[in-house]
């Protein structure tokens, strides 16, 4: 099988880097469960030598995210934290980053409490707010780190405005595209430096793997991030590494169907009586509805997030779901809600999560790609 280079981004998510096993023409990549490899002789081998540094399976998942995220090169991770960790793990005492302000929780707590240890700061911005980040430079910021969408309250930002701002003081853009997906959003097609994942949500897809990863297009990036993967070791395992090549195969199909059921929960929840609001962008009252037609112009996703009246009203909503799984995580095929104030984001101090409007009266629903009827069904009852 010869990937034609006129492949559209559907059937690149399928094929890229995987070609049939060189030994038995298995169509499907082995899981290589091994932790050495055989030398011809002293000097000589196949390209293999220890599975830390290479592992065929990693490499064909490697080739295939680097592949759909339009990167020269992709490192695979034990986990979305550890990918993180080795982007940041470049950087020395005195250096600047400048990190989205309502980022993920286990990303805040990373730089909070363990990177700010080694003297590096960072500056948490309003990154939909262009001035805000430009005023954020010092001549120390090496990093940009942006999550777009964020989580759970559904801010974008300007990705292509944004490379240009960093671009322009000799930071790198890093951004997390793990809430949006290489379908939805390609952040090196915009001028981003490296992208991150959790492969743990939509890339995976099947809620059964932890995993990270980050695709890199220039060679002084590539060239850490192979150096940091093999040094520090946190290597996603041949049988995950399996598992999220399996996954990539019907990305694209999965993720037009969480954005199909992610609208249409949006669009339920905006008309319900008891909700006070819905954060969602592909609404076209969500502030930045044409950021997102623009950036994300195939859909915006599975995430939604919906205020009710108060914590109590809050917690009897997510007690009373049925078809819908109360758990933290995001991004698999079945739909989970949480309460992120005392979940995912219980790591965030209460002033921070106030003031990025994240209030104990906030919902979020994980849409997976279940009949969109039986989701209306459960939420329906759910609300009481
Ligand atoms: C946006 C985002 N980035 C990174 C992570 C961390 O990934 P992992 O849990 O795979 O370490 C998560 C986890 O929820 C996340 O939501």
């Amino acid at each position: 099988m010869k990937l034609p280079t006129s492949a559209r981004f559907s059937t690149i998510c399928l094929h890229a880097g995987q070609e049939p096993d060189p030994s038995t023409g298995a169509i499907i990549t082995p899981i290589y469960q091994t932790s050495t490899y055989v030398q011809d002789a002293l000097g000589q081998h196949k390209g293999y030598e220890y599975a830390r540094t290479q592992n065929p399976t990693r490499a064909a998942l490697e080739g295939n995210l680097a592949a759909i995220e339009g990167g020269r090169a992709a490192f695979a991770f034990a986990s979305g934290m550890s990918a993180i960790s080795a982007i940041t793990a470049r950087l020395h005492t005195g250096d600047h980053v400048i990190v989205t302000d309502n980022t993920y929780g286990g990303t805040f707590r990373l730089f909070d409490k363990v990177l700010t240890r080694y003297g590096i700061t960072f500056s948490y911005v309003d990154t939909a707010d262009l001035v805000a980040t430009e005023q954020a430079f010092t001549p120390e910021t090496k990093l940009v780190f942006v999550e777009t969408p964020t989580n759970p309250v559904l801010r974008l930002t300007d990705l292509a405005a944004t490379a240009a701002l960093a671009h322009a003081r000799g930071a790198a853009l890093v951004v997390d595209n793990t809430f949006a997906s290489p379908v939805l959003q390609r952040p090196i097609e915009h001028g981003a430096d490296m992208v991150v994942h959790s492969t743990t949500k939509y890339l995976n897809g099947h809620s059964d793997s932890i995993g990270g990863c980050v695709v890199a297009v220039r060679d002084e990036d590539i060239e850490w991030l192979r150096f940091i993967q093999n040094s520090a070791g946190a290597i996603l395992s041949p049988f995950d590494s399996f598992l999220v090549l399996r996954g990539t195969k019907t990305l694209a199909l999965r993720m037009a169907r969480h954005s199909e059921n992610g609208l249409a929960l949006a669009e339920y929840l905006r008309s319900h009586p008891k909700v006070t609001r819905v954060y969602y962008p592909g609404l076209p009252d969500h502030p930045q509805y044409d950021l997102a037609r623009r950036q994300m112009p195939d859909g915006v996703g599975g995430m939604l997030s919906f205020e009710v009246a108060s914590f109590e009203e809050a917690r009897l909503v997510l007690n009373r779901f049925r078809l819908m799984s109360l758990a933290e995580s995001l991004g698999g095929v079945e739909t989970l809600v949480c309460h992120p104030a005392s979940m995912t984001h219980a790591s965030v101090p209460p002033e921070r999560r106030k003031a990025i409007g994240l209030s104990d009266a906030l919902i979020r629903i994980s849409a997976g790609i279940e009949d969109i009827d039986d989701l209306k069904d459960d939420l329906a009852q759910a609300m009481g």
